[in-house]
């Protein structure tokens, strides 16, 4: 069949995209001129449920304290001098949700992290700040202004439903990598036509469900081409497609997490795009084809280091432009035969200030504005897919010092959190900042330690040589930018079930997002098995068979 009788088959496709506007203001923005206040507010704890008894006979030798008021947290928002200056935010002094103050104290929108320790049922956990979250996509939102866009979410990153109704709500549109994944998103209302379905090794019965759903699809292999035609039969259905192609683009990035590059297991090689055209072409009732995908890899903070290389005469250096420049090249080709595409989709990736040292990264803005005339020239719908730029910085993992020790030549901060909720460092030898919650005692001692959890690997651990004041038993200690690849690679390994999430809301309040696993749900899976007796009858069968 022709392309132009595909085209004349095709569903037609909204060309505006549009965002709601954003509910709540950058609170900032309207912060940096308040005059410092000295009223307490008593904060709420939506959700506290079910204190573990076993958990408030105290150890006498711990410093922390078991209070009866589980319901109501108190704080003082403008106790934390950082909120109350008044200096302007400047996109390259971002002003990191988490600040510690003055008063030694760590602060989470004005929220002091010791008190949700002190109230929270346990620890370790997760705290996010729902404003920071706001802040992220507004970025997104901004930068894509004159463009029409999709901002796909990627629920990777971290997949907790009521940070995905919110992301939802704002105006995102999500990136799936599973079925299960897809099925979260419908649960968290996702319209399906904002949702893109991505993967290597994507499963019938999931495609199945795409097809139905509606969402676009990624072809990235040969194989993965016929699953999509074959979900497309069943659910009966056509399916909207866009060609993963891989740009071979070294993203400089931690080869764990680069995706991009030649050797990589996902996408298409670029010499077979015309094999992946005519297959497309002999499929016209169950494919159309509307858009090009590529995804660079992940952690990217190189797409522009435009200073140093100005300063000694050379070009800029913009991963994202080559790759763009080279994904518009092959949409060029791909409606030269008729296809009409409307899409480019250039993924996620851009990375974070993991180091907390001020360093001036790539914006949003910086990475829309180095593809928007490309993406306006060519008439396109932009696509893209942060996971870890809209979430990690939102969060911590609150820990409690279980103890410190030293093996003579080393120091060691143990702590409650380990590689079971928090596996990037012992995964990637990611880097994650590391700081305690409350000020230390004037005599404590600064050294140098490892932070490690309890599981029972030499690889756990949550940072190496890290100074820091010998803090007591029972201390609060925070690792930073938790919100992605973290949650959401948390494993049950060594029995520690996964912890409770939190976030502190507008205003200051403190709400529950997640119940932690308990002991109990792991005992579930295993209630109502019975014994199968079916495979030793046919393996003495088979073998009476031989004999
Ligand atoms: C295809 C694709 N899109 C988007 C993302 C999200 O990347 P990031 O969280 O770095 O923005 C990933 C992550 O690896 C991915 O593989």
């Amino acid at each position: 069949m022709a392309a132009s009788d595909i085209l004349s088959q095709s569903p037609s496709f909204p060309k505006c995209l549009n965002y709601p506007s954003m509910p709540t203001p950058n609170p900032y923005v309207l912060k940096s001129n308040l005059p410092f206040k000295h009223t307490s507010r008593a904060l709420n704890l939506r959700a506290v449920l079910s204190r573990n008894p076993a958990e408030t006979t105290a150890n006498p030798n711990l410093p922390f304290k078991h209070t009866s008021r589980a319901l109501n947290l108190r704080a003082v928002l403008s106790r934390n001098p950082a909120e109350t200056t008044a200096s302007e935010p400047k996109s390259q002094n971002f002003k990191h949700c988490f600040t510690k103050s003055d008063d030694g104290y760590l602060y989470c929108e004005g929220v002091r992290v010791q008190d949700v320790m002190d109230i929270v049922e346990r620890r370790p956990f997760y705290l996010y700040s729902k404003p920071q979250i706001n802040r992220n996509f507004e970025a997104y939102r901004e930068a894509l202004g004159g463009l029409n866009s999709i901002i796909g979410y990627a629920i990777k990153a971290n997949n907790n439903l009521k940070i995905l109704e919110h992301l939802r709500m704002l105006g995102c549109g999500a990136v799936l990598v599973s079925g299960n994944e897809l099925r979260l998103a419908l649960k968290a209302g996702f319209d399906p036509k904002r949702c893109i379905f991505n993967g290597n090794g994507k499963l019938l019965e999931d495609l199945v469900l795409a097809a139905q759903e509606g969402v676009f699809v990624n072809i990235d292999s040969e194989f993965d081409l016929d699953n999509i035609v074959s979900a497309a039969r069943i659910a009966g259905k056509k399916v909207n497609v866009l060609l993963r192609i891989n740009p071979d683009v070294d993203p400089q990035v931690h080869a764990y997490v680069a995706t991009g590059n030649k050797n990589s297991k996902f996408g298409i090689r670029n010499e077979k795009l015309q094999w992946f055209l005519d297959a497309v072409k002999a499929h016209p009732n169950d494919l159309k084809l509307v858009g090009a995908h590529c995804h660079l890899g992940s952690t990217i903070t190189k797409a522009i280091d435009v200073a140093p290389l100005l300063l000694v005469g050379e070009s800029v250096v913009d991963i994202f432009r080559d790759a763009a420049v080279l994904m518009v090249n092959y949409i060029d080709q791909i409606r030269d035969q008729g296809f009409e595409i409307d899409y480019l989709n250039i993924g996620g990736g851009l990375g974070i200030d993991y180091y907390h040292t001020g360093a001036v990264l790539p914006t949003p803005r910086d990475l829309i504005d180095t593809v928007r005339e490309l993406v306006l020239s060519r008439n396109l719908n932009l696509i893209i897919e942060p996971g870890r730029s809209i979430i990690a910085n939102t969060c911590c993992l609150v820990n409690r010092v279980t103890g410190v020790k030293t093996n003579g030549t080393k120091n060691f901060i143990v702590v409650d959190g380990s590689m079971s909720e928090l596996i990037r460092p012992s995964l990637y030898g990611a880097y994650q900042h590391i700081e305690l919650v409350s000020p230390s005692p004037p005599d404590a001692e600064i050294s140098t330690f490892d932070v490690v959890g309890p599981v029972c690997e030499s690889a756990d651990f949550l940072g190496k040589d890290r100074e820091l004041p010998t803090p007591n038993r029972g201390a609060g200690l925070v690792v930073h930018d938790a919100g992605a690849y973290c949650m959401s690679m948390a494993s049950t390994y060594n029995l520690k079930m996964r912890p409770p999430e939190y976030w502190v809301e507008e205003g200051g309040s403190v709400a529950k997002i997640r119940h932690g696993e308990t002991f109990e749900d792991h005992i579930r899976c295993f209630e109502g098995i019975r014994v199968i007796g079916t495979l030793d009858i046919m393996i003495v069968a088979i073998a009476h068979e031989s004999s």
